[in-house]
């Protein structure tokens, strides 16, 4: 019986037929509040000196900074602003406003919310706290340390004595508002790109960021306090130092604070509960069995490499690029550098520290203007290179295929993230699902953090599922297509405004 997570997939699949008979429309009365709004604990105000990241992007991508003794607000305020504050602004006439943040979301519609479980943070008591990039505060919903209860939701004895938990969920509905059942996969595509900043600044602060993706549901959403049908927890990431065990402090009373409703009504998307019920652990031994999970062999190069020169050896320092980080909305025809290209791979292809492996989804490529490069489609091998699929001139194809979007055919150059989901999902059950589309949003952030960090840009996109697939056949057989990323030289000026003053991270726009 086919698994609901491959249902699942194939029936939010875009094809030009689904595309043009889909009869969604946007309600705008009802488009969600992109803020989660506590509004019956007081806001506690965030330092707005919080440490700049000034390590160079490449060199935080490439290794980590030596521990921290401690975990400090300043630091916490830093990981939570370069992963999800507000960092630009952008008006329009008749008074509309959109607030961008530090990592690309699909629609800029903000899923993402963000947690922290703190225990030994200097200058913050213990307790669960809620960010808010809008006003830019912790709100606390739950005094007293509750590592211990979070340590046994995720079978992670570490995670007591870690000084901090970040969580991140997903309030469907801000998502689905636009995109439908579909915006699932959003849930981990942005989360993922979150993940590429919080991985990057933690390493930079010394704060060991690790993913921890196996958890039981239902106890951390209750650690939370989250109406689980409508918002869920997706991962955790321990920061900080080890210390002490936090002591145990057995079953949790129910919180329910108050929150400002997102919307005078929602649409509810059944499927999209469905496949994360189906992908939901419901108890320890089940987290250590997924965890266990062999996943499926990597494969090798079937030809001769074209080989790449290694990324610039200069990048921005990493606050800067993310605060300079937008999605291109234009690129012109113009090249980039083969270094350039290679280190959008480079980072790209990164491993993810997690407590299960990394390396599931493949990085196949469209090159239309890269220096150096012959245009055509490439599938790249970690370390080695290019393999050529087929040489050719293939824009118009690249258009195509992300929906028929012109950014895909103007870029330099297309990532498209295929993961051999069947055989992940016989090996990993439905949870599978969540991290193929989670390394690829961890994937295509880290190129959005490389393209920034040496002068050129890049767009997450969507795309045409069994197209893709079926421009990379044979090589891409038995692969689904999970996400792409576009990237190239920005063909005119943003029009959206750099906020610099958030906390005290240098604005210049080249
Ligand atoms: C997973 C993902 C998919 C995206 N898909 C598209 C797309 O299909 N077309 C598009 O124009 N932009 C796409 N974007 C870019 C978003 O619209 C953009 O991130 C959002 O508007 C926020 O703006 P910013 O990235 O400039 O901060 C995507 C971004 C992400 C992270």
């Amino acid at each position: 019986m086919a698994s609901v997570a491959r249902k699942f997939h194939d029936e939010t699949a875009h094809s030009p037929y689904s595309v043009r008979t889909s009869g969604h429309t946007l309600e705008w009365d009802i488009k969600p509040f992109p803020f989660k709004v506590y509004t019956d604990v007081p806001a506690i105000p965030l330092p707005r000196d919080a440490d700049v990241v000034a390590v160079p992007t490449l060199e935080a991508l490439a290794r980590p900074a030596p521990p921290a003794a401690r975990l400090t607000l300043p630091a916490l305020t830093a990981l939570l602003y370069y992963s999800a504050g507000v960092t630009k602004k952008k008006s329009y006439p008749g008074g509309g406003e959109v607030l961008f943040r530090a990592a690309a979301s699909t629609g800029a519609l903000y899923q993402t919310e963000v947690y922290v479980i703190a225990g030994e943070v200097d200058g913050l008591e213990a307790g669960l706290y809620h960010f808010c990039p809008g006003d830019f505060t912790l709100r606390r919903l739950r005094a007293g340390d509750v590592r211990g209860a979070l340590a046994e939701a995720a079978a992670e004895p570490a995670l007591a004595r870690r000084a901090a938990t970040v969580v991140l969920t997903a309030i469907y509905w801000r998502n689905t508002w636009k995109y439908q059942a579909r915006g699932y996969r959003h849930l981990f595509w942005d989360s993922g790109t979150m993940l590429a900043n919080t991985l990057a600044v933690g390493d930079a602060l010394g704060l060991a960021p690790r993913v921890v993706t196996g958890f039981v549901d239902a106890e951390v959403n209750h650690l939370l306090g989250v109406d689980a049908s409508r918002e869920a927890a997706l991962e955790l990431v321990p920061i900080g130092p080890e210390g002490a065990a936090a002591p145990a402090v057995g079953a949790l009373a129910p919180i329910a604070h108050e929150v400002m409703p997102l919307s005078s009504d929602e649409v509810d998307y059944p499927a999209l509960r469905e496949i994360h019920a189906a992908s939901a652990l419901a108890s320890a031994a089940d987290v250590v069995a997924w965890r266990r999970a062999t996943p499926p062999p990597r494969r090798e190069p079937r030809g001769p490499l074209v080989a790449l020169p290694d990324p610039p050896r200069d990048s921005l320092p990493l606050g800067e690029a993310i605060q300079r980080r937008g999605s291109t909305r234009r690129f012109s025809h113009a090249p980039i550098s083969a270094a350039q290209l290679s280190a959008a791979l480079w980072a790209g292809t990164r491993p993810i520290p997690a407590d299960v492996p990394d390396g599931l989804v493949d990085l196949y490529l469209i090159v239309n203007a890269v220096e150096g490069v012959t245009p055509g489609a490439y599938v790249y091998w970690p370390g080695a290179g290019l393999e050529l699929i087929r040489a050719g001139d293939f824009r118009r194809e690249s258009a195509y295929l992300t929906l028929e979007q012109p950014l895909g055919g103007d870029a330099a150059a297309v990532l498209y993230f295929l993961a051999p989901l069947d055989d992940l999902l016989a090996a990993s059950g439905d949870r599978g699902y969540r991290l193929a589309n989670l390394q690829a949003g961890v994937a295509g952030g880290r190129a959005y953090l490389a393209a920034y960090a040496t002068g050129f840009g890049a767009s997450g996109l969507t795309f045409y599922d069994a197209d893709v697939v079926r421009f990379f056949a044979p090589h891409a057989a038995g692969r689904d297509a999970i996400f792409v990323t576009a990237l190239g030289r920005a063909s005119g000026a943003r029009d959206d405004v750099l906020l610099s003053k958030t906390i005290s991270a240098p604005a210049r726009r080249t």
